[in-house]
């Protein structure tokens, strides 16, 4: 198994790919979006797909392992260029409703999750190549948010972070600190050697580039959330922490493209794309 990690510097955001050199999946990949022309491009994805192509890959699956509110997604690059399969949590649904009515996206927008090719739960099993993928149910930082495990690494998507930065925020709407408490738990079972693979690495203290950890290393070190943290601890925590953060900066263009499986809103009689933002309604128990 070779796993390739990809960083996208803007929104500090890591995609994999993950590979036996003959086929391969990509989990969490980027489209590229500059909010101050409203400009998108691939240059993200295209550069994974220029590893996939040096090594012939295949790519049957392209995952998301939660609606991320802080990049767009580039699932929908994958699928049209490799015939990937878009993979996310089968609880999708309950996003995808909160966010039809922030947006007002309409009574036909669909939220069974169908803009995704397939919706996984616990124990999902997908093969590629000679490997497989197995999903893990991680709620917390969103309700439908899964990890998976791919033979001793796991990708963990928005749960724990490198130790010295901590855990995922719990205050998207859905989100649960209890949750997120009892799914890193169910991580912190695993053997101490198991390997963990992270989806964000805000580099605390202008630190080098870190994507990879341990079970035990998180276990002993990790500030937030470590062998010793009780539930009340952590959740208490977690709603103060919670309360100070400022939304990421992409929230609102990325949720409303996320919701739709990566696809942007149809064009305008104009033939322009356009996205909505909606004014003064985040934090005020709107998209939290
Ligand atoms: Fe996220």
């Amino acid at each position: 198994m070779h796993i390739e990690p990809f960083f996208d510097p803007h929104t500090s955001t890591l995609t994999y790919l993950v590979h036996d050199g003959r086929e391969g999946i990509v989990i969490d990949p980027v489209r590229d979006y500059d909010p101050r022309n409203g400009h998108t491009s691939w240059a993200s994805s295209e550069r994974v797909a220029a590893f996939a192509d040096r090594l012939g890959l295949r790519i049957p699956y392209a995952i998301d392992t939660h609606v991320h509110a802080d990049h767009m997604t580039g699932l929908p690059f994958f699928a049209e260029r490799y015939g990937s399969r878009t993979v996310t949590g089968a609880r999708v649904g309950a996003v995808q409703r909160t966010f039809r009515d922030l947006y007002d996206l309409g009574a036909d927008f669909p939220v069974d999750g169908s803009q995704f090719d397939l919706r996984v739960d616990e124990g999902k099993r997908l093969r590629f190549g000679s490997l497989e993928a197995l999903a893990l149910d991680t709620p917390g930082h969103t309700p439908a948010h899964m990890s998976w495990r791919i033979g001793d690494a796991i990708f963990l998507g928005d749960t724990l972070f490198t130790p010295d930065y901590g855990t995922a925020r719990c205050d998207f709407p859905g989100g649960s600190a209890t949750e997120l408490y009892d799914s890193i738990q169910r991580l912190y079972a695993l053997p101490d050697e198991t390997r963990l693979f992270m989806c964000h690495d805000y580099r605390p203290n202008g630190r080098p580039l870190v994507w990879q950890s341990t079970v035990g290393e998180q276990k002993r070190h990790n500030v937030q959330l470590d062998a010793r943290t009780t539930r009340e601890q952590f959740v208490a925590f977690r709603a103060r922490r919670d309360a100070e953060l400022a939304a990421p900066e992409l929230i609102l263009p990325s949720l409303q493209v996320n919701v739709r499986a990566g696809r942007l809103p149809e064009p305008a009689r104009n033939g322009i794309v356009y996205l909505k933002i909606p004014l003064d309604v985040l934090g005020k128990g709107g998209a939290g």
